[in-house]
């Protein structure tokens, strides 16, 4: 009897992309999110796409991939609530708190996450962790503050590298910088963030406790398993 070969990363994303589709109700407008997985999800959405209002999404890429398969995309703005926002996450704890951010669209995810109702995690089983802080945490910045964010990282034990893209300073779809933060363990997320946050010049720290998920869809070699929050 020949064993069967492990789904590869790339087969667990296609997997929890497809799984995704049973929590969207069929004239729902709804929040994407950005990243490979997240491509997984709207390759899914294309069968389903007329049954689809409209979509928020949260990075220009994101966006036109929607509009290359025929779904609207609506400014944040124009809507009030979401039933559900849909998108990845880099790192994910036992309590659905996550860090965000390794494709530089945090700002604008954790913006479409506050307006939904349920934030739906999409995951292959490397992100699962049990502390937060082994991905190196990105925090958007503006640009004159990063030297003084990155020393108040060190003085937590960090170390904040400025994101570079072809050698210059990589700028988010918001025109600013990212920090990436080496060196933490954040066993507080909820406390972490907060704190973070205040800090001038941090733009967005990419740990989602405020708007973490309320479920995952882990993919594993079992199969999807389904963590509720
Ligand atoms: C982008 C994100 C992504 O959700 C995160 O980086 C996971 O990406 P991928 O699905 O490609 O592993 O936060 O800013």
């Amino acid at each position: 009897m020949t064993t069967p070969t492990p789904l590869t990363q790339d087969e667990l994303k296609t997997l929890v992309g497809q799984a995704a589709l049973q929590y969207i109700t069929p004239g729902d407008i709804i929040g994407v999110g950005t990243g490979s997985t997240v491509n997984k999800f709207i390759d899914a959405l294309a069968s389903i796409k007329d049954q689809i209002r409209a979509a928020v999404s949260s990075s220009v890429a994101s966006t036109e991939r929607l509009q290359a398969i025929g779904i609207p995309v609506l400014d944040a703005n124009e809507v009030e609530s979401l039933a559900v926002y849909v998108d990845g996450a880099d790192e994910i704890d036992g309590h659905g708190h996550m860090i965000k951010g390794g494709g530089a669209a945090l700002t604008r995810e954790k913006i479409v996450a506050s307006l939904a109702q349920r934030f739906i995690c999409i995951a292959d089983e490397s992100k699962r962790v049990e502390v937060l802080g082994q991905f190196p945490l990105p925090v958007e910045v503006i640009p004159m503050a990063a030297k003084q964010i990155a020393r108040r990282f060190a003085a937590l034990g960090g170390q904040a590298v400025l994101r570079c893209k072809s050698g210059q300073p990589l700028v988010t779809d918001n025109g600013q910088h990212i920090l990436d933060v080496t060196g933490l363990a954040i066993a507080d997320p909820l406390t972490f963030e907060s704190e973070v946050n205040q800090w001038p010049g941090v733009v967005t720290v990419g740990v989602f406790a405020h708007q973490k998920a309320s479920v995952c869809l882990l993919g594993t070699t079992q199969g999807v398993q389904t963590l509720v929050y």
